[in-house]
């Protein structure tokens, strides 16, 4: 009868261990038993970057890289995009449940009814240079926000809790469109509470003198989708900062100011600005080839295509591409649209590309839409925070509130200097 561990015999000693294996995996403390001598520390794993070790249980997202699945709390992604919105989404991922109607109305009321920011947020972030980058201002007020609310700190409370998340899922895009306002030198626009979720977000981008704005419904719906599919994406590096620095127990505007500082960079949420970048250096179909030829000769990455977890292609890129027609519809045609699809066809017929499992990610397409929208590229990551900020909250509950969870604290395999003695400033080379 098959038995679910794993032996390991250590060569070194002759020695031969049984480890448990629960859920696919073994505890990596399990090898720590493994010594060539009492003294010895025991072994580690060794892991950069974190390939191939789980650090929590989830129940939140599933991600299968190979078949291109993923599903929030067990539903499809693409039946929640196509038949949710987003703060219904967002409920499900808060909380693990669709809401029902009253769930959804209550819900819905108190995400409304935070969207305002203290006026000293406003001044704050009145107080940034004219052009800086709006996902800088956006990481610095979400941080700044902790020191309003310093009831946040007291995590343990779940009343406490709940009213931050409140807050948090309602302001992101008020700051989110406080940082867009404020590089164009437009004055900011309070929240209107009778609009929806991101067609209130609309409004603060873009409203004038309008009395009442009214947004597009295309543009609206098409930006709550984006929404859903952004909104979690389990342990990728936003999350895995959140739950690290939310496993100090600090508050969780702070730790969310470090998630969102993992996604700022271009590997990561930074991905869609520099795919915009790097079609609008193209700039011809003309001009693919060449382009292509460089990053097979690995002068250049071809942002936007590639995953640590897919290795097919990124479902939320095939729905970002039906969302394209849409928008194009009200927006016209983004000419950077067949730029893209001529990289798409050449990659995907090329050998370098199939080899490596290289599809286009969410990343791909989603700057193509912002961009018709007319959003400037630096706004594209900002645009991935609001709705992450869902996300990073469901994952920080939960690894608050997982039992097996302590303070994150990996090892080191330290290779540098032994021990030596302090060298006299005269007496060094
Ligand atoms: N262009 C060219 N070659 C690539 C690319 C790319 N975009 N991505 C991976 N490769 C190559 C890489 O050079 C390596 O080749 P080899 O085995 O010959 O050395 C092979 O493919 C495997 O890549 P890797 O670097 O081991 O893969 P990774 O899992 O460490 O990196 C990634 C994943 C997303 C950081 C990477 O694919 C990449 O830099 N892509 C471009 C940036 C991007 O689009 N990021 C958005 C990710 S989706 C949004 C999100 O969830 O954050």
């Amino acid at each position: 009868m098959s038995k679910n561990t794993l032996t390991i015999t250590d060569n070194r000693t002759d020695k031969t261990y049984e480890l448990p294996i629960t859920n696919d995996t073994i505890n990596a403390m399990e090898l720590r038993q493994i010594k060539v001598n009492p003294e010895d520390f025991g072994m580690l794993s060794y892991d950069p970057a974190f390939k191939n070790t789980a650090s929590t249980k989830s129940t939140i997202t599933y991600i299968d890289g190979g078949k291109g699945i993923l599903r929030y709390r067990g539903y499809p992604i693409e039946q929640l995009a196509e038949k949710g919105n987003f703060l219904e989404v967002a409920y499900l991922l808060i909380f693990g449940e669709l809401p029902n109607e009253q769930q959804y109305a209550e819900w819905k009321h108190e995400i409304t009814h935070h969207t305002f920011v203290h006026e000293n947020i406003k001044n704050l972030m009145e107080a940034f240079r004219y052009d800086s980058h709006p996902m800088g201002m956006f990481i610095a007020t979400v941080a700044a926000m902790s020191t309003f609310y310093p009831e946040a700190r007291d995590i343990f409370d779940e009343e406490a809790r709940l009213k931050q998340i409140h807050r948090l899922i309602a302001k992101v895009p008020t700051i989110a469109a406080f940082s867009y306002r404020h590089t164009r030198g437009l004055p900011y626009v309070y929240p209107d509470n009778d609009l929806s979720y991101t067609g209130n977000f609309l409004s603060m981008l873009d409203r004038m003198t309008q009395l009442k704005y009214e947004p597009n419904p295309v543009l609206e719906r098409a930006l709550d989708v984006l929404f859903i599919l952004h909104a979690d994406h389990e342990q990728n590096c936003g999350t895995s900062a959140m739950r690290v620095i939310g496993s100090s127990h600090t508050d969780p505007y702070t730790a969310m100011a470090g998630a969102a500082a993992a996604l700022y960079g271009p590997l990561h949420g930074g991905a869609n600005e520099a795919v915009l970048r790097m079609l609008l250096e193209i700039g011809d179909l003309k001009n693919v080839p060449a382009f292509v030829k460089g990053v097979k000769n690995r002068e250049r990455l071809l942002m936007g295509f590639g995953h640590r977890v897919y290795k097919n292609y990124d479902p939320r890129a095939t729905l970002v591409k039906n969302i394209a027609d849409q928008v194009f519809e009200v927006t016209g045609k983004n000419p950077l649209l067949d730029i893209a699809l001529e990289l798409e066809r050449i990659a995907r017929e090329d050998e370098f590309f199939v080899e490596r499992n290289l599809y286009p990610n969410v990343d791909f397409y989603s700057g193509i839409i912002y961009q018709a929208m007319r959003f400037p590229v630096s706004m594209f990551p900002v645009l991935f925070a609001i709705p992450r900020t869902v996300g990073w909250l469901a994952q920080w509950i939960e690894m608050l509130e997982d039992k097996e969870q302590k303070i994150a604290r990996p090892r080191q395999v330290y290779l540098g200097s032994d021990s030596r003695d302090f060298v006299a400033m005269n007496d060094r080379k």
